[in-house]
């Protein structure tokens, strides 16, 4: 048996007050990977208590890792060191996470001990041999399942080598894995991505004390004797705040303001993208908190226009085009995405899923490999399958506040990999959200 969440969106309502969404997920996995492998005791404040963050959480914990259970957004890692991690007595599962999956492969490559990372039917099915390749030409060994994907068998005891990869893709994850197992490598790990993304990583080793240097779209990484604890602070997600700057933007009437949102430049193509759109969106109260910078956001309803979206935005707003498609449907004209084969291999195929739901509400699309066109119009009522992504869920539910119709999203559990709160921050801005558990047979037959 399995349970099929179903959201039940009814038409109206708008996205009003003053709200705080939860932490970073990409910011909270990093602190407990690098808080582990630290000498000394990291704090961290802010973190994500989501299942993909969860996940990571206990991979450390099953390698030896002693942290404390995350209280409000708190809590506390006794780093064992670079080479305090033990051997982990069953596979360690990543659940639904690509990015745990990713980053903790190149932090294994550098143990002295075997581990296998599994993940669930979704991460199952997501390409692992862009880490294990390179990982593998830095001397680590590695076997990836069938057609590379998960599981993954890392054997420890190898001796790494720092090299100089091109990466193919622009890729956080790819990169991150790299400069974690480059921390273990002997000499300098330089890394060279064909576009920008998400500089985490980057930031928060400078903050343990590892330097990293920066020049364009190179990084490298020299490797430290030792990371040194530190406190973290995880600013509010902007991808989840996407959902509510989509939210207020096609709501008549609405007004909102999002506090304490990461607004790192790596991340900030969604506003680019909105504000191209003609979104009305102030960014108040700048300030940098820790290794990030954050802002509250104003956003109001505004009259959005369909834009041909830049392509060097693409990896700058890699997770928000579910919720930008809907902001697309709720345009005037056409919206035109190109550059983004990567959607493909997310939670789900993002592009194909999204354009099945959106033509399920009654709005005319086009797919191409590695985009799509979206004619904005009328949104019908109707019934559409997430297919187990949270993303997908939640932009979805954004959709009925400009619906003529009920919109029912099936498969909605995984919205707590990223955002475990969204469907009670949604009814307090004034969404129409409610939830529905089904038990069924098999929910993916
Ligand atoms: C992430 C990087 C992105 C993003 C993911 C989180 C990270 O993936 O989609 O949700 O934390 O490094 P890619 O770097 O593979 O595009």
């Amino acid at each position: 048996m399995s349970i099929n969440r179903i959201f039940r969106a009814a038409p109206g309502g708008r996205a009003s007050g003053a709200i705080r969404v939860p932490g970073d997920k990409s910011v909270s996995h990093r602190s407990i990977m690098l808080g582990a492998i630290a000498e000394g005791r990291t704090t961290v404040e802010g973190f994500l208590e989501g299942e993909d963050n969860l996940a990571t959480l206990k991979a450390f914990r099953a390698m030896g890792v002693a942290i404390s259970d995350p209280v409000g957004g708190r809590l506390e890692i006794q780093g064992v060191g670079l080479h305090g991690l033990k051997a982990p007595a069953a596979p360690l599962d990543m659940g639904n996470s690509g990015t745990a999956m990713r980053l903790i492969t190149g932090l294994l490559a550098g143990q002295d001990f075997d581990a296998t990372l599994i993940g669930d039917e979704s991460l199952s099915k997501r390409p692992m041999e862009r880490v294990a390749k390179p990982l593998r030409a830095m001397g680590a060994r590695i076997e990836t399942g069938e057609g590379g994907r998960p599981p993954v068998r890392v054997f420890g005891g190898q001796k790494l080598v720092g090299t100089r990869y091109e990466i193919p893709v622009a890729s956080a994850q790819i990169k991150s894995a790299l400069l974690l197992a480059g921390l273990y490598a002997q000499g300098r790990t330089t890394l060279v991505e064909p576009g920008v993304s998400r500089d985490h990583s980057e930031r928060m080793l400078q903050a343990f004390g590892c330097p990293v240097a920066q020049d364009g779209l190179t990084v490298s990484l020299e490797p430290v004797p030792a990371l040194k604890a530190c406190h973290v602070v995880v600013p509010g997600d902007i991808s989840s705040s996407a959902f509510f700057l989509v939210a207020a933007s096609i709501a008549p009437g609405s007004e909102l303001l999002i506090q304490n949102v990461g607004i790192n430049p790596t991340r900030t193509g969604v506003l680019d993208i909105l504000r191209l759109m003609g979104a009305d969106l102030v960014l108040e109260n700048e300030r940098v908190l820790g290794a990030e910078p954050v802002a509250d956001i104003l956003v109001r309803h505004a009259k959005l226009k369909g834009i041909d979206i830049p392509e060097q935005l693409v990896p700058l707003a890699i997770d928000e085009f579910p919720v930008l498609f809907v902001a697309a449907a709720c345009a005037t004209g056409v919206t035109r995405l190109r550059g983004a084969e990567e959607l493909r291999v997310k939670e789900t195929d993002r592009i194909q899923v999204m354009a099945d739901g959106l033509t399920a509400l009654g709005i005319e699309n086009r797919v191409l490999p590695d985009g799509i066109d979206i004619i904005g119009g009328p949104l019908m009522g109707g019934v559409v399958d997430s297919k187990g992504d949270h993303r997908i869920a939640m932009a979805f539910a954004v959709a009925a506040l400009r619906a003529s119709g009920t919109i029912t999203i099936h498969d909605c559990l995984n919205v707590a990999t990223s955002f475990p709160t969204f469907v009670r921050l949604a009814q307090d801005v004034g969404m129409h959200l409610n939830v529905e558990d089904q038990a069924v047979e098999d929910l993916h037959e």
